[in-house]
């Protein structure tokens, strides 16, 4: 087996196999009603930070939006701007840490989809996102992100793993999940293997790990960052249900106007 990979090394390529059934669309179909429910005046310039290979961004630009994808894995970036490519969309799509952003301001939202914001692992590097983020939305803009609640954590070590195809490459990806409480971080190791045709192409494992949250760790992260927090609910879904031991939340914080 190969070494330890930095995360997203080698899993950006697979990563619209692994995830092609995602249900992007719905997602943001859900963001823009989140949009126009919170955001006072249109939302037009939108900010995706940790944007992937960009899904949720060619989708977002179709429906009229103007955005900024940023990422700091180049393949994720290089997979983005061939999406917008064969999309026929304008999408700006950079290689940035979202720890130190480095862009014009004017943003109306900025959205951190799919357990982004927890690849951020330390509280200073947290706070230099906000910090960022400060600069670059509008007073009143809206920040939407999801973040992996602790009380909603399986038992560890969590095992589980997927098998999916697309034309002839077929992936098979094995995790196991263990949580550092000392850190706070979910450490989750995957494997995975790559077949062309029945024949082995790649073979490697990542280390992935996350940072989680309590529910009121994270609002009283937003108070002290300067954001009003507006609401929490189960995410990808969007419910409204009780979200205390749902492991994936959506939370939608408002910059206080200065
Ligand atoms: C689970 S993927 C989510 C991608 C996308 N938002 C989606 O919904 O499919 C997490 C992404 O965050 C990116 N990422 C991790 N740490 C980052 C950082 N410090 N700055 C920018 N991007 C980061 C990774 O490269 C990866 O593309």
């Amino acid at each position: 087996m190969a070494l330890l990979e930095k995360s997203f090394s080698k899993f950006a390529s697979y990563y619209d196999v692994i995830y092609q059934r995602y249900d992007y669309d719905q997602e943001c179909d859900f963001l823009i009603n989140m949009f126009q429910r919170y955001y006072e005046g249109k939302a037009e310039g939108i900010l995706d930070l940790g944007c992937g290979t960009g899904s949720h961004d060619v989708i977002l630009a179709k429906k009229g939006f103007k955005v900024v994808g940023i990422d700091s894995s180049t393949t994720m970036i290089e997979l983005s701007r061939e999406k917008a490519r064969n999309s026929g969309f304008e999408i700006e799509f950079t290689v940035q840490d979202m720890r130190e952003l480095q862009l014009t301001n004017g943003f109306d939202c900025a959205i951190c989809m799919f357990g982004s914001l927890g690849y951020v692992l330390s509280d200073e590097d947290l706070k230099s996102l906000f910090k960022g983020l400060r600069n670059v939305i509008k007073p009143n803009g809206l920040f939407l992100f999801e973040f992996w609640n602790v009380d909603g954590l399986k038992p560890a070590p969590y095992r589980s793993w997927d098998k999916r195809e697309k034309e002839d490459i077929r992936v098979y990806r094995f995790s196991e999940s263990n949580y550092d409480a000392n850190e706070g971080v979910l450490d989750i190791r995957f494997a995975f293997v790559v077949l062309e045709q029945e024949r082995l192409i790649d073979e490697f494992e990542e280390l992935h790990r996350i940072r989680v949250y309590s529910l009121n760790e994270m609002k009283s992260i937003l108070k002290d960052e300067g954001f009003d927090v507006l609401h929490m609910l189960v995410g990808y879904a969007g419910k409204e249900e009780p979200i205390e031991d749902t492991f994936r939340v959506f939370a939608i914080a408002k910059l206080i106007g200065q």
